[in-house]
């Protein structure tokens, strides 16, 4: 094999689950909030009504066993925490500037959670730089074909 296709590969094998994560709480449909409905000193909400119990619940569970079936349980489990914790951070930068749920951050809506899932795996795995580097180049326009697709099939307000 190549090394780029190495690099492509192993890259993708570890963030797989956090792509998973990241991709099924849309799925869920979740109607409980994690900030139970509840808004900041600047009036705008925590974190708001798109980071929901069942998406959290649904991206963890899913992107654990992703994983798991591949034979990396702990890593996928501390990718898809990772992942959806950063999607967290995200949700609450966004709010904190003004920007509001389901409107585009560009580069942190299709980073923040590959951030956070290679931060999380960081204690018990190390990427190489050359698959960080990878895997922030790739990230963005898969993320956007993949949010497009949810867009057109009607599980997503916005085409982002
Ligand atoms: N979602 C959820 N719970 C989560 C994360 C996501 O229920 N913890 C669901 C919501 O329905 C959300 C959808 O997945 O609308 C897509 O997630 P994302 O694009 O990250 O949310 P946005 O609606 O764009 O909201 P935000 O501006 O807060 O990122
Ligand atoms: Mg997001």
């Amino acid at each position: 094999m190549t090394d780029i296709l190495e690099l492509a590969f192993s890259s993708f094998v570890v963030i797989m689950p956090a792509f998973i994560a990241n991709s099924a709480p849309v799925l869920a449909r979740g109607r409980h909030p994690m900030d139970f409905g509840k808004s900041m000193g600047d009036g705008r909400r925590v974190l708001g009504d798109g980071k929901t119990f069942e998406g959290f619940l649904a991206g963890l569970s899913l992107g654990t066993l992703a994983g798991a079936f591949f034979g990396y349980p702990l890593h996928s489990f501390l990718l898809a925490l990772g992942a959806l914790s950063g999607d967290l951070i995200g949700a609450f930068v966004k709010r904190r500037v003004g920007i509001e749920r389901g409107q585009p951050a560009p580069l942190l809506d299709q980073l923040d959670f590959v951030a956070g899932a290679l931060l999380f795996l960081y204690p018990v795995y190390q990427v190489t730089i050359e698959q960080v580097i990878f895997i922030a180049a790739v990230t963005p326009p898969i993320h956007l074909a993949t949010n497009y697709i949810a867009y057109r099939l009607g599980l997503k307000k916005y085409p982002w």
